[in-house]
Protein backbone atom coordinates (compact mmCIF):
# COMPACT_ATOMS: atom_id res chain seq x y z
CA UNK A 1 0.00 0.00 0.00
CA UNK A 2 1.14 3.45 -0.84
CA UNK A 3 0.15 7.54 -0.22
CA UNK A 4 -2.26 8.41 -3.11
CA UNK A 5 -1.23 11.42 -4.16
CA UNK A 6 -2.33 14.44 -6.88
CA UNK A 7 -0.88 17.83 -7.31
CA UNK A 8 -2.47 20.55 -9.97
CA UNK A 9 -1.82 24.33 -10.56
CA UNK A 10 -3.96 25.15 -7.29
CA UNK A 11 -4.29 21.62 -5.23
CA UNK A 12 -1.92 19.30 -3.29
CA UNK A 13 -3.62 16.23 -2.31
CA UNK A 14 -2.48 13.75 -0.19
CA UNK A 15 -4.46 10.16 0.81
CA UNK A 16 -2.90 7.34 2.94
CA UNK A 17 -4.07 3.49 2.51
CA UNK A 18 -6.10 4.20 4.99
CA UNK A 19 -8.39 6.56 3.57
CA UNK A 20 -7.67 9.82 5.56
CA UNK A 21 -7.02 12.69 2.83
CA UNK A 22 -5.91 16.39 2.96
CA UNK A 23 -6.16 18.94 0.72
CA UNK A 24 -3.93 21.97 0.64
CA UNK A 25 -4.31 25.40 -1.60
CA UNK A 26 -1.20 26.56 -2.41
CA UNK A 27 -2.27 29.91 -2.37
CA UNK A 28 -1.77 30.59 1.26
CA UNK A 29 -0.72 26.73 1.67
CA UNK A 30 -3.88 26.77 3.25
CA UNK A 31 -5.10 23.03 4.21
CA UNK A 32 -8.83 23.24 2.85
CA UNK A 33 -9.98 19.79 3.95
CA UNK A 34 -8.42 17.12 6.40
CA UNK A 35 -10.47 13.69 6.25
CA UNK A 36 -10.57 10.41 8.55
CA UNK A 37 -11.07 7.25 7.47
CA UNK A 38 -14.50 6.76 7.15
CA UNK A 39 -14.59 10.36 4.87
CA UNK A 40 -15.74 12.68 7.70
CA UNK A 41 -14.01 16.49 7.87
CA UNK A 42 -12.79 17.51 10.36
CA UNK A 43 -12.13 21.10 9.28
CA UNK A 44 -14.80 23.78 8.23
CA UNK A 45 -14.97 25.68 5.05
CA UNK A 46 -17.71 28.05 4.22
CA UNK A 47 -19.44 27.25 1.03
CA UNK A 48 -18.54 30.55 -0.44
CA UNK A 49 -14.83 30.45 0.42
CA UNK A 50 -12.53 32.35 -2.32
CA UNK A 51 -10.57 29.37 -3.45
CA UNK A 52 -9.42 31.42 -6.61
CA UNK A 53 -6.82 33.29 -4.84
CA UNK A 54 -8.86 36.66 -4.78
CA UNK A 55 -9.40 36.69 -0.65
CA UNK A 56 -8.04 34.67 1.91
CA UNK A 57 -9.68 31.44 2.46
CA UNK A 58 -12.64 31.69 4.99
CA UNK A 59 -12.28 27.59 6.53
CA UNK A 60 -9.60 25.40 6.70
CA UNK A 61 -6.25 26.40 7.89
CA UNK A 62 -5.02 29.95 7.08
CA UNK A 63 -1.56 30.67 8.13
CA UNK A 64 -1.10 34.29 9.71
CA UNK A 65 2.31 35.68 9.75
CA UNK A 66 4.18 38.27 10.19
CA UNK A 67 1.11 40.12 12.13
CA UNK A 68 -1.91 39.16 13.92
CA UNK A 69 -5.16 40.75 13.33
CA UNK A 70 -4.94 44.78 12.42
CA UNK A 71 -1.39 45.52 12.36
CA UNK A 72 -0.91 47.94 15.66
CA UNK A 73 -0.62 51.20 14.50
CA UNK A 74 2.26 51.49 16.97
CA UNK A 75 4.40 49.03 15.78
CA UNK A 76 5.83 50.38 12.36
CA UNK A 77 7.57 47.28 10.75
CA UNK A 78 3.87 45.76 10.13
CA UNK A 79 1.59 49.17 10.14
CA UNK A 80 0.99 48.88 6.70
CA UNK A 81 0.04 45.09 6.45
CA UNK A 82 -3.26 44.05 5.78
CA UNK A 83 -5.31 42.55 8.68
CA UNK A 84 -3.50 38.25 9.53
CA UNK A 85 -0.44 39.55 7.26
CA UNK A 86 0.62 38.21 4.04
CA UNK A 87 1.01 34.37 4.01
CA UNK A 88 -2.17 33.78 3.88
CA UNK A 89 -2.63 36.05 0.70
CA UNK A 90 0.10 34.84 -1.45
CA UNK A 91 1.26 31.66 -3.15
CA UNK A 92 3.30 29.21 -2.02
CA UNK A 93 5.77 26.45 -3.67
CA UNK A 94 5.31 22.52 -3.58
CA UNK A 95 8.37 21.80 -1.90
CA UNK A 96 7.90 17.77 -2.28
CA UNK A 97 6.30 15.49 0.05
CA UNK A 98 7.62 12.46 2.30
CA UNK A 99 6.04 9.03 3.61
CA UNK A 100 7.07 7.48 6.02
CA UNK A 101 5.55 5.29 8.94
CA UNK A 102 3.61 6.66 11.30
CA UNK A 103 5.38 7.63 14.95
CA UNK A 104 3.62 8.42 18.40
CA UNK A 105 0.25 6.98 19.11
CA UNK A 106 0.00 5.36 15.70
CA UNK A 107 -0.22 1.44 15.46
CA UNK A 108 3.22 0.16 13.44
CA UNK A 109 2.90 -0.12 10.16
CA UNK A 110 0.83 2.65 9.24
CA UNK A 111 1.67 5.39 6.83
CA UNK A 112 2.03 8.83 7.08
CA UNK A 113 2.60 11.26 4.75
CA UNK A 114 4.25 15.18 5.23
CA UNK A 115 3.98 17.80 2.21
CA UNK A 116 6.23 20.88 2.77
CA UNK A 117 5.69 24.37 1.10
CA UNK A 118 7.80 27.00 1.01
CA UNK A 119 7.28 31.17 0.60
CA UNK A 120 10.35 33.77 0.52
CA UNK A 121 10.76 37.49 0.12
CA UNK A 122 11.73 36.24 -3.85
CA UNK A 123 9.06 34.44 -4.16
CA UNK A 124 7.37 35.16 -7.87
CA UNK A 125 3.81 34.08 -5.51
CA UNK A 126 4.74 36.56 -2.46
CA UNK A 127 1.38 39.07 -2.17
CA UNK A 128 2.56 42.18 -4.10
CA UNK A 129 1.32 43.91 -1.25
CA UNK A 130 3.78 42.36 0.91
CA UNK A 131 6.74 43.87 -1.22
CA UNK A 132 5.98 47.44 -0.39
CA UNK A 133 4.44 47.15 3.13
CA UNK A 134 6.92 44.97 4.68
CA UNK A 135 10.38 45.17 2.80
CA UNK A 136 12.39 42.19 5.13
CA UNK A 137 14.08 39.24 3.06
CA UNK A 138 12.60 36.35 5.32
CA UNK A 139 11.95 32.85 4.45
CA UNK A 140 9.42 30.36 5.64
CA UNK A 141 8.79 26.66 5.26
CA UNK A 142 5.46 25.24 6.48
CA UNK A 143 4.67 21.44 6.70
CA UNK A 144 1.77 19.56 6.73
CA UNK A 145 1.79 16.21 8.16
CA UNK A 146 -1.45 13.52 7.79
CA UNK A 147 -1.35 10.73 10.70
CA UNK A 148 -3.81 8.16 10.53
CA UNK A 149 -5.42 10.12 14.10
CA UNK A 150 -4.02 13.54 13.61
CA UNK A 151 -2.60 16.35 11.71
CA UNK A 152 0.38 18.41 12.03
CA UNK A 153 1.23 21.82 11.13
CA UNK A 154 4.88 23.25 11.37
CA UNK A 155 6.13 26.80 10.26
CA UNK A 156 9.88 27.39 10.06
CA UNK A 157 10.54 31.33 9.53
CA UNK A 158 14.09 32.11 8.97
CA UNK A 159 15.68 35.92 9.01
CA UNK A 160 17.55 36.21 5.64
CA UNK A 161 17.87 40.12 6.33
CA UNK A 162 20.42 41.79 7.27
CA UNK A 163 17.96 43.17 9.71
CA UNK A 164 16.17 42.00 12.52
CA UNK A 165 12.71 41.96 11.99
CA UNK A 166 9.85 41.34 14.58
CA UNK A 167 7.22 38.98 13.85
CA UNK A 168 4.04 37.02 14.77
CA UNK A 169 3.17 33.18 13.97
CA UNK A 170 -0.67 31.50 14.29
CA UNK A 171 -2.42 28.47 12.39
CA UNK A 172 -6.22 30.00 12.21
CA UNK A 173 -7.65 26.40 12.65
CA UNK A 174 -11.64 25.94 11.60
CA UNK A 175 -12.26 22.89 13.22
CA UNK A 176 -15.88 21.30 12.13
CA UNK A 177 -18.19 20.32 15.30
CA UNK A 178 -21.99 19.23 14.46
CA UNK A 179 -23.60 21.64 17.18
CA UNK A 180 -21.63 24.95 19.01
CA UNK A 181 -23.94 24.71 21.72
CA UNK A 182 -22.82 21.28 22.93
CA UNK A 183 -19.24 22.17 22.62
CA UNK A 184 -17.27 22.86 25.68
CA UNK A 185 -13.32 23.46 25.24
CA UNK A 186 -11.04 22.48 28.42
CA UNK A 187 -7.60 23.37 29.07
CA UNK A 188 -7.64 26.42 29.68
CA UNK A 189 -8.79 26.93 33.39
CA UNK A 190 -7.27 29.72 35.05
CA UNK A 191 -5.62 31.01 31.82
CA UNK A 192 -5.21 34.55 31.34
CA UNK A 193 -6.75 36.19 28.27
CA UNK A 194 -7.42 39.46 26.35
CA UNK A 195 -11.38 39.30 25.42
CA UNK A 196 -11.71 41.42 22.16
CA UNK A 197 -14.95 41.53 22.37
CA UNK A 198 -14.79 43.06 25.93
CA UNK A 199 -12.30 46.47 24.99
CA UNK A 200 -9.75 43.79 24.90
CA UNK A 201 -9.65 43.77 28.73
CA UNK A 202 -7.75 41.34 30.18
CA UNK A 203 -9.48 38.09 32.45
CA UNK A 204 -8.98 35.26 33.71
CA UNK A 205 -10.99 32.11 32.72
CA UNK A 206 -12.65 29.62 34.95
CA UNK A 207 -13.68 26.42 33.92
CA UNK A 208 -14.72 24.78 30.52
CA UNK A 209 -15.37 27.57 27.68
CA UNK A 210 -19.01 27.58 26.24
CA UNK A 211 -19.30 29.41 23.07
CA UNK A 212 -22.79 30.88 23.78
CA UNK A 213 -22.12 34.28 21.45
CA UNK A 214 -19.51 36.20 19.68
CA UNK A 215 -16.39 34.79 20.94
CA UNK A 216 -12.84 36.45 20.81
CA UNK A 217 -10.25 35.40 23.08
CA UNK A 218 -6.70 35.39 23.13
CA UNK A 219 -5.16 32.99 25.82
CA UNK A 220 -1.74 32.73 26.81
CA UNK A 221 -1.60 29.38 28.23
CA UNK A 222 0.36 25.86 28.36
CA UNK A 223 -0.96 22.34 28.01
CA UNK A 224 -3.40 20.66 25.49
CA UNK A 225 -6.56 22.31 24.45
CA UNK A 226 -9.62 19.66 24.35
CA UNK A 227 -12.83 20.31 21.93
CA UNK A 228 -15.31 18.31 23.37
CA UNK A 229 -19.25 17.96 22.25
CA UNK A 230 -21.98 16.54 24.23
CA UNK A 231 -18.97 15.50 26.93
CA UNK A 232 -17.43 13.02 23.95
CA UNK A 233 -13.84 14.39 22.99
CA UNK A 234 -13.87 15.59 19.27
CA UNK A 235 -9.88 17.06 19.18
CA UNK A 236 -6.45 17.71 21.17
CA UNK A 237 -5.05 20.52 20.10
CA UNK A 238 -1.25 20.87 21.38
CA UNK A 239 1.22 22.24 21.07
CA UNK A 240 4.81 23.24 20.07
CA UNK A 241 6.53 26.78 21.09
CA UNK A 242 3.35 28.42 20.41
CA UNK A 243 2.68 30.23 23.79
CA UNK A 244 -1.37 31.50 22.84
CA UNK A 245 -4.50 30.37 21.21
CA UNK A 246 -7.38 32.37 19.83
CA UNK A 247 -10.20 30.92 20.50
CA UNK A 248 -13.38 32.45 17.90
CA UNK A 249 -16.53 32.25 16.75
CA UNK A 250 -18.06 34.86 14.70
CA UNK A 251 -22.45 34.13 16.25
CA UNK A 252 -24.88 35.51 14.20
CA UNK A 253 -24.13 39.12 13.31
CA UNK A 254 -20.63 38.70 12.87
CA UNK A 255 -21.29 35.38 10.21
CA UNK A 256 -23.96 37.45 8.56
CA UNK A 257 -21.40 40.97 8.40
CA UNK A 258 -19.07 38.72 5.99
CA UNK A 259 -19.81 38.24 2.27
CA UNK A 260 -18.11 35.11 2.23
CA UNK A 261 -19.23 33.17 5.36
CA UNK A 262 -21.76 31.06 4.20
CA UNK A 263 -24.43 29.32 5.02
CA UNK A 264 -24.77 31.78 7.36
CA UNK A 265 -25.72 29.58 10.41
CA UNK A 266 -22.30 27.73 9.66
CA UNK A 267 -21.29 29.66 12.84
CA UNK A 268 -23.02 26.83 14.65
CA UNK A 269 -21.01 24.05 12.93
CA UNK A 270 -17.27 25.51 13.51
CA UNK A 271 -15.19 26.69 16.16
CA UNK A 272 -11.68 28.84 15.64
CA UNK A 273 -8.75 27.15 17.77
CA UNK A 274 -6.03 29.10 16.87
CA UNK A 275 -2.52 28.24 17.85
CA UNK A 276 0.24 31.39 17.84
CA UNK A 277 2.55 33.59 18.83
CA UNK A 278 0.57 36.56 18.95
CA UNK A 279 1.06 38.40 22.59
CA UNK A 280 4.00 39.95 21.94
CA UNK A 281 6.65 39.78 18.97
CA UNK A 282 9.66 36.88 17.90
CA UNK A 283 12.10 38.97 17.13
CA UNK A 284 14.40 37.13 14.83
CA UNK A 285 18.36 38.54 14.48
CA UNK A 286 20.38 38.20 10.95
CA UNK A 287 20.07 34.21 10.69
CA UNK A 288 17.64 33.08 13.48
CA UNK A 289 14.75 31.02 13.30
CA UNK A 290 11.92 30.52 14.99
CA UNK A 291 10.01 27.34 14.42
CA UNK A 292 5.96 26.48 15.97
CA UNK A 293 3.84 23.56 15.14
CA UNK A 294 0.26 22.39 16.00
CA UNK A 295 -0.87 18.59 16.33
CA UNK A 296 -4.68 17.96 16.12
CA UNK A 297 -5.30 14.36 17.53
CA UNK A 298 -8.69 12.57 17.09
CA UNK A 299 -10.41 10.93 19.46
C1 LIG B 1 -9.43 35.80 14.55
C2 LIG B 1 -9.44 37.14 15.21
O1 LIG B 1 -8.19 35.20 14.70
O2 LIG B 1 -9.70 35.95 13.16
C3 LIG B 1 -10.77 37.82 14.96
O3 LIG B 1 -9.18 37.01 16.60
C4 LIG B 1 -11.07 37.89 13.48
O4 LIG B 1 -10.76 39.11 15.54
C5 LIG B 1 -10.97 36.50 12.88
O5 LIG B 1 -12.36 38.42 13.28
C6 LIG B 1 -11.21 36.44 11.38
O6 LIG B 1 -10.36 37.29 10.69
P1 LIG B 1 -10.48 37.46 9.14
O7 LIG B 1 -9.45 38.51 8.75
O8 LIG B 1 -10.16 36.13 8.53
O9 LIG B 1 -11.88 37.89 8.85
Amino acid sequence: PTVSFSKDNSLVTATLPTGESITVLLYGATVISWKDSSSSEKLWLSSAAKLDGTKPVRGGIPLVFPVFGPPPPDHSQTSSLPQHGFARTSRWEFLGKSTSESSGTQQTGDLSVKLDFGLSSAADGLDPKAKDAWGYKFNLIYSVTLNRKDLTTSLVVTNDDDRPFDCQVLMHTYLKVNDITKVSISGLDNSSYIDKVDSASTKTQSGEIKIEGETDRVYTADGPVTVAEDGKTLYTVTRDNLSDVVVWNPWIEKAKGMGDFEPKDGYKEMLCVEPGSVGGWQTLEKGDAFEGAQTITLA
